[in-house]
């Protein structure tokens, strides 16, 4: 049928696809299921997993996936996200504003290294598929970085902390997972010989850090790297709402980043005449 002899209904249902939901008046299925059979029975992480992914997960699970998605919700003001859903919320928006200001701000260099991370750990698990051993992929992974990618690893390091206080534990937490079967635990397995092989390298311990130990997690549950960006979102939005609130409970207004006797540097041209002015 020509597209101008189709129905209305028929362009409607052409124009947006979606497995994710039904709904029309008197029903909302997700991914197949009643929205009254998911109610009460299913937490808001494994909402999130039957919302990403298509199938409900197992209760352990979605007890994973809770754990990586409460150790990231907040890292205080100095974490710029924070600073500017607070700085949002003097100027009296509303707080899906500073929420969304803040949200802005997430990306490859702030909150994204989860992304970059699980990449890294793909190309090692990638490389043992294909025959080599866990120490010679992270060798021949890091060779290739330190010569043409440079930089920093991502997922190890943290500017404040020497040792972040969260990965160790969720380290040791997927390790627990592992060893009831709910994971497989290659991943935790490759951040630890990255972290090992590193520090060989580097002849310190750079640890791995919060981005690094969720993309742990997220690989060995099955999500892919792009997801982890949203995942990492969904965490910090959580903070990023509380501050956003706590801020919009106090009377400031139009709070910027310093303190207002503290100012910038200026490194412009001296003070100078208006051209053509006399004096
Ligand atoms: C977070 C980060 C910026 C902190 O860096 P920092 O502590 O300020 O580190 P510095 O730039 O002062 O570097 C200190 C030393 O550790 C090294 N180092 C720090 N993080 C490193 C990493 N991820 N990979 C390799 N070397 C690293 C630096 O090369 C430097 O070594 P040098 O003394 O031989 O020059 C950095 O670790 C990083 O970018 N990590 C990767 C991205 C990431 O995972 N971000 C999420 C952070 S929660």
């Amino acid at each position: 049928m020509s597209g101008d002899k189709k129905t209305g209904r028929e362009r409607a249902e052409e124009w947006w696809q979606t497995s994710i939901i039904e709904m029309r008046p008197g029903v909302i299925r997700l991914r197949g299921y009643e929205i009254r059979d998911l109610i009460g029975r299913v937490s808001f992480p494994a909402m999130i997993w039957l919302m990403l992914r298509g199938e409900l997960p197992s209760e352990e699970q979605a007890a994973l996936l809770g754990i990586a998605l409460g150790a990231a919700v907040d890292h205080g003001p100095q974490a710029p996200s924070i600073a500017i859903a607070r700085m949002a919320a003097t100027c009296g928006v509303g707080i899906n504003n500073a929420m969304a200001s803040a949200i802005n701000v997430l990306g490859d260099v702030h909150g994204g290294a989860g992304e970059q991370a699980l990449s890294f750990y793909g190309d090692i698990a990638a490389a043992i598929d294909g025959g080599i051993s866990l120490v010679e992929a992270v060798k021949t992974r890091l060779d290739r970085f330190f010569a043409e990618e440079k930089g920093y690893v991502p997922g190890l390091g943290h500017r404040f902390h020497p040792v972040d206080p969260r990965a160790p534990r969720l380290v040791e937490l997927t390790r627990e997972f592992a060893a009831r079967g709910v994971v497989g635990g290659r991943f935790a397995d490759i951040a630890g010989a990255i972290e090992a092989e590193v520090a060989a390298r580097k002849g310190k311990m750079i640890p791995l850090n919060i981005d690094g130990a969720t993309a742990v997690i997220y690989g060995e549950l099955g999500f892919p790297p792009a997801l982890t960006r949203g995942l990492f979102v969904l965490s910090r939005s959580v903070g990023i709402l509380a501050h956003a609130w706590e801020q919009s409970q106090e009377s400031d207004r139009n709070k910027g980043p310093l303190p207002r006797e503290w100012l910038w540097a200026y490194t412009g041209k001296p003070v100078r005449p208006f051209p053509n002015d006399t004096e």
